[in-house]
């Protein structure tokens, strides 16, 4: 079954849409077709993709539905920004982008119920997975991205601050799940992990941070990605970890992503 997996903390540079393109890109190199959907207005995800910002979120949820589908605004990612010729992609990814106008989608889409019904119209049939990267801000579209997530994947530095963010979107999702399942949309969605992010594992108040987040959260809790210049250069470059340092530290670490992803996915 295809599953759309909502990358999410309303907190501002924390790694989501690196994380949300590291994990499109990762299941996509290991074989799956993979859509990421950018419903962030700052349009980030085409960036880290060597892509333009477009309004085909806008475009696709306010045009004419009648005549046009999702896979009239996706656009193929090159292979050569996520993968290497010694290692080549075995699958497939494609942008839906996202621009300033998506500020816009809920004053004239009012149904929150509209991304999940249209993803699971137009999309799910034709991917494995759909990977929505999320703005940090509060906005009204946050409601469509809870109901169209069916897996949340939370991004948190290790900062104080960042875990009673986290505790925060916790308590959000649980509210959200019992909308989903008034809207009979089944079980309500589930966390799928968190994703403590820019650690830098001298720093002992970090390590403190990461230790309550697993006490409190448990198994939730996924492998701390250390904090590196590499992850800002590539992107720099228009490249993806695994493009641009193959073989590195941190291509490691964003492998170890995708494969605590695949475990929980296998298992849910
Ligand atoms: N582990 C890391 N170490 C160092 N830099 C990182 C790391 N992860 C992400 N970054 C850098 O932090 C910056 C913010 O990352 P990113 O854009 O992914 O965050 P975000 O949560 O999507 O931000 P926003 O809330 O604005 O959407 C980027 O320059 C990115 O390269
Ligand atoms: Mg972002």
């Amino acid at each position: 079954m295809t599953k759309t997996i909502a990358v999410v903390q309303r907190k501002g540079g924390v790694g989501k849409t690196t994380i949300a393109a590291h994990l499109a890109a990762g299941l996509a190199a290991r074989g799956e077709t993979v859509v990421i959907i950018d419903t962030d207005p700052q349009g980030d995800a085409a960036r880290v993709l060597d892509m333009q910002p477009e309004d085909g979120l806008f475009n696709w949820l306010t045009g004419d539905r009648k005549n046009t589908s999702a896979l009239d605004f996706i656009h193929p990612v090159s292979p050569e920004v996520y993968s290497t010729m010694d290692s080549p992609s075995r699958g497939s990814l494609y942008l839906l982008p996202s621009s300033s106008r998506t500020f816009a989608i809920p004053m004239l889409v009012q149904s929150p119920m509209a991304l999940s019904e249209r993803i699971a119209a137009e999309l799910a049939p034709h991917v494995n997975r759909i990977i929505i990267d999320s703005a940090p801000t509060l906005s009204m579209f946050d409601a469509s991205v809870y109901m169209a997530g069916d897996a949340f994947l939370y991004v948190t530095e290790c900062e104080a601050l960042s875990a009673s963010g986290l505790r925060d979107g916790l308590a959000q999702l649980a509210q959200y799940g019992n909308h989903r399942q008034a809207f009979g949309l089944g079980l309500p969605s589930g966390v799928l992990g968190i994703v403590p992010n820019k650690m830098r594992p001298g720093t002992r108040n970090h390590r403190a941070n990461i230790a309550m987040m697993a006490e409190e959260h448990g198994g939730l809790v996924w492998k701390p990605i250390s904090q590196r210049t590499l992850w800002s250069e590539s992107q720099n470059m228009g490249r993806l970890i695994w493009a641009y340092a193959p073989g590195s530290v941190e291509a490691n670490e964003a492998d170890e992503v995708v494969n605590q992803a695949q475990e929980v996915l296998n298992v849910v």
